[in-house]
């Protein structure tokens, strides 16, 4: 059954049911993109298991998401079930071996697996806005906020970041606007609310530093085998904003990061996206054509990106278009909206005159599907009514002490494991507003001193952003706010920093990429 440069799907079988052939995915084609669909419990997650056992033991590092803690048994050996060797059997797979994979596990929380953080400056204002859900005036306030940022060389790390510079940018609205277009104060405080949510929401764990390094998901064993990264899941699908725009994020640093590799003997990386639909979801238009645009484009980057979903009617059209390798599950047809996904999902595959595609696709068994893979010059094979082999690892969860266990010897260990808070806007900021507090009372202690009605306002001069302001921080001029003194300077300071650095560092800007994340 095993093939060189094929990875096993499993069996079709003839309409008498008797054997056909074998089904496989050609690793010269896994960049080519792929699909899994079908109803709940009709197999979907089984056949991401064994496509991920494939293209780990041809050398191919993986990355998916384990939504519902079912996938991690992939890093324990298979036991021998009945129900599995009679799969076995069936297909004829013999010999049906065994095997454990090596696997990495991640976690957003931290908790059942290795941390993995990004930091506001890598993802950007795209992405940002898109898991706060926000407005288009808010949107816009976050571009500007980037802006500052990037063309300062202002490090925005962490929420706390830039809750520092919005606080700067609500209380200076008015002069900011003028220069950086219009910055309204409502939507400055709605974006500081929703990083509160955030916050809460435990998102402040995924912010920070050391960010994950993409080679960290590329590994490979020393006997060859692609490692197979988890990422916890179930905890994050209770945010399904946030898990969306994780994998998003992800995605679009493979792509920004990775050399253009043309049409690799089998991928660099493969990337399974399960439950899809989140990504697309009352997304905005313009954030499904950027991702419309990297999925076409990573491919030649070596990375084949695989969505699972229930429903084909989830993936919008551009992107179905560019699914090559298929698994169609079964799928119910009761309502119309179902009964049209049937439809879909069958006029997408290259008919067989065997049977009809709508008719067999409610009656799949679990762990059945029809397939069809791209061939010969890349154009998809006939569709075939496929039994999917059985897994060669665990089918189920791992235990929490076997976890613990994968953990404790992983390649990454102690890499992500601790939080560090390098200098960041946050900090620099509460630096410069200390000095700046230390300043401020010494001229009040002079001016007290001299009687001097003038001050030394040149302190606070903003070059870049027009007139030098006359000087704000003397005592009697602080202004009446809850806030308070302290913030004020910090902020003031801030934008100081920030001002100081886009005059001195003009040129030097960051540049984003399609998705909005850092390109080096
Ligand atoms: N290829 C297969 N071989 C043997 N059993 C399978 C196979 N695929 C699915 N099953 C059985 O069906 C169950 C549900 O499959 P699962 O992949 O979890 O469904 P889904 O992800 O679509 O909800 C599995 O726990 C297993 O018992
Ligand atoms: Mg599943």
């Amino acid at each position: 059954m095993l093939q060189e440069g094929k990875l096993y799907i499993g069996t079709s079988r003839k309409p008498d049911d008797s054997i056909n052939k074998g089904e496989y995915l050609e690793l010269k084609f896994g960049n080519r993109h792929g699909l899994i669909t079908g109803a709940t419990g009709t197999g979907k997650t089984v056949t991401l298991q064994i496509l991920a056992e494939g293209f780990s033991n041809a050398g191919v590092p993986v990355f998916c998401a384990d939504v519902k803690g079912d996938l991690s048994g992939i890093g324990a050996i298979g036991e021998p079930k009945d129900f599995l060797l009679k799969r076995a059997e069936q297909i004829g797979l013999t010999p049906y071996e065994f095997q454990e994979f090596p696997v990495i596990f991640w976690d957003l929380y931290g908790e059942k697996g290795h941390r993995v953080r990004t930091t506001m400056s890598e993802m950007g204002p795209l992405l940002l806005s898109r898991l706060m859900n926000a407005t288009d005036a808010q949107e816009g306030v976050l571009n500007i906020a980037f802006k500052i940022a990037d063309e300062g060389g202002l490090p925005l790390l962490d929420l706390k970041d830039l809750q520092a510079l919005l606080n700067y940018m609500g209380d200076n609205a008015s002069e900011l606007s003028n220069q950086f277009g219009f910055i309204s104060k409502s939507s400055v405080g709605s974006i500081q609310r929703e990083l509160l949510i955030l916050e809460q929401q435990g998102a402040e764990h995924f912010f920070g530093e050391p960010a994950l390094k993409i080679t960290d998901i590329m590994r490979t064993t020393n006997d060859g085998r692609g490692a197979i990264s988890v990422l916890a899941a179930d905890k994050l699908m209770m945010n399904p904003r946030l898990y969306a725009t994780f994998l998003l994020w992800l995605l679009s640093e493979l792509f920004e990061e990775l050399p253009e590799v043309g049409d690799p003997d089998k991928p660099k990386l493969v990337f399974f996206f399960d439950e899809a639909h989140l990504l697309f979801n009352d997304a905005p238009k313009v954030l499904v054509e950027r991702v419309e645009q990297v999925v076409r484009l990573i491919r030649s980057k070596g990375v084949g990106v695989y969505f699972v979903t229930q429903n084909p009617l989830d993936v919008p059209e551009t992107v179905l278009a560019q699914l090559g390798n298929r698994v169609q599950h079964a799928l119910r047809a009761y309502s119309p909206r179902e009964q049209k996904a049937v439809k879909t999902a069958a006029d997408t595959f290259r008919p067989n005159p065997d049977f009809n595609c709508a008719e067999v696709i409610t009656n799949l068994g679990t762990g059945e599907a029809l397939v069809s893979t791209l061939e010969g010059k890349g154009s998809p094979s006939m569709v075939e009514r496929t039994l999917i082999r059985p897994p060669a690892s665990r089918l189920g969860p791992l235990t929490e002490a076997e976890r613990q266990k994968v953990i404790d010897v992983s390649p990454v260990r102690g890499l992500y494991d601790e939080d560090f808070d390098r200098e960041s806007a946050y900090e620099l900021l509460a630096k410069r507003a200390a000095k700046a507090a230390e300043q401020a009372e010494a001229a009040r202690q002079a001016e007290e001193q001299t009687q001097e009605g003038t001050s030394g306002g040149s302190r606070w001069t903003l070059p870049g952003f027009g007139e030098d302001e006359p000087a704000a921080p003397s005592g009697k001029q602080a202004r009446p706010r809850s806030s308070g003194y302290q913030r004020e300077t910090i902020v003031e300071a801030a934008m100081k920093s920030v001002a100081r650095t886009v005059a001195t560092q003009v040129g030097r800007a960051l540049v984003r990429g399609i998705l909005g994340s850092l390109k080096r």
